[in-house]
């Protein structure tokens, strides 16, 4: 057991913001960044601080994440979520999923179940019934300014932890891309592309998933710290690399084995909000 000064990384998605509601967004990542620090607080691990944070947002409609998701092209919700532990390599994710409040507590079921990685619409729902883990009706995840489709509606929930055993744990969770195909998956159940976790280091990405994807985003910026650069110059590294390769706009949060933070966007905002081991809280978008 180490004896690692604790760390949390949240945020709340790339992409353009209205000054008015750039403060609520804000006012959202902490109170999802605190739910995780009241975990470590306890000595709790990083996994269950990391879902903890993302379920927060989740609930919070102002995100693009659980209620408040964004509708695909036939005005349904599908969502996906991934969540991975940096210490065995373990992950649970579920993509394209209806029915479900908090898609990242199935995504952890589906981790500690064990069989599987990635599980998909209807047979992630299958699964869901055979654990007995409570439904919603379709319905209860779409929000009237999502119906009128809120121009700002975009990006992704994530979360990075690094607690006092010094392990790592990284949460995402998305409505996807507004007007998407039914049944299409982005980057964020994608262990590597938007959800990457191992023992040098935890990564959540927000963007465009087809772009995050073909750079393997999130596993890029953790290869990018064992070159020995810092958290900060790995996230702007990966996204320059996103950028020349694809021409896509994202963001990314990271927290290396040292509990040093990152995080880089190149979209005009990306709501953040990081708390170390002084429980000094920092936003920043
Ligand atoms: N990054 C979220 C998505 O493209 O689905």
């Amino acid at each position: 057991m180490t004896n690692a000064k604790p760390a949390v990384i949240v945020h709340g998605g790339a992409g353009p913001i209205r000054d008015d509601s750039l403060r609520e967004r804000l006012e959202g990542c902490k109170a999802a960044a605190l739910a995780a620090w009241d975990i470590l607080a306890q000595n709790g691990s990083a996994l269950d601080a990391a879902e903890a944070a993302v379920m927060v947002l989740e609930d919070n409609p102002l995100f693009n994440a659980g209620t408040g998701s964004t509708l695909n092209q036939i005005g349904n919700v599908e969502m996906d979520a991934a969540i991975m532990d940096g210490d065995l390599l373990r992950v649970g994710a579920v993509a394209a999923l209806q029915r479900i409040k908090n898609p990242i507590k199935l995504a952890r079921r589906v981790m500690e179940d064990g069989r599987h990685v990635i599980l998909g619409s209807e047979g992630a729902l299958m699964f869901a019934r055979e654990i007995g883990f409570p439904e919603c009706s379709p319905e209860s995840l779409i929000v009237e300014h999502e119906r009128k489709r809120w121009a700002e509606k975009h990006g992704t929930v994530g979360c990075v932890v690094l607690d006092a055993n010094g392990k790592i744990a990284v949460a995402t969770s998305t409505g996807g891309i507004f007007n998407k195909l039914p049944g299409r998956i982005g980057d964020s159940p994608l262990p590597g592309c938007g959800t990457y976790a191992d023992d040098r280091g935890g990564v959540s990405c927000t963007g465009l998933g087809e772009a995050i994807i073909r750079v393997v985003l999130g596993k890029t910026a953790i290869d990018f710290l064992a070159e020995g650069i810092d958290p900060n110059a790995a996230a702007r590294k990966s996204l320059e690399l996103l950028e020349a390769k694809t021409g896509a706009q994202a963001g990314l949060i990271m927290i290396d084995c040292h509990g040093r933070i990152g995080y880089a966007r190149n979209t005009t905002h990306m709501p953040v909000c990081f708390i170390k081991d002084n429980q000094s809280i920092a936003l920043d978008s």
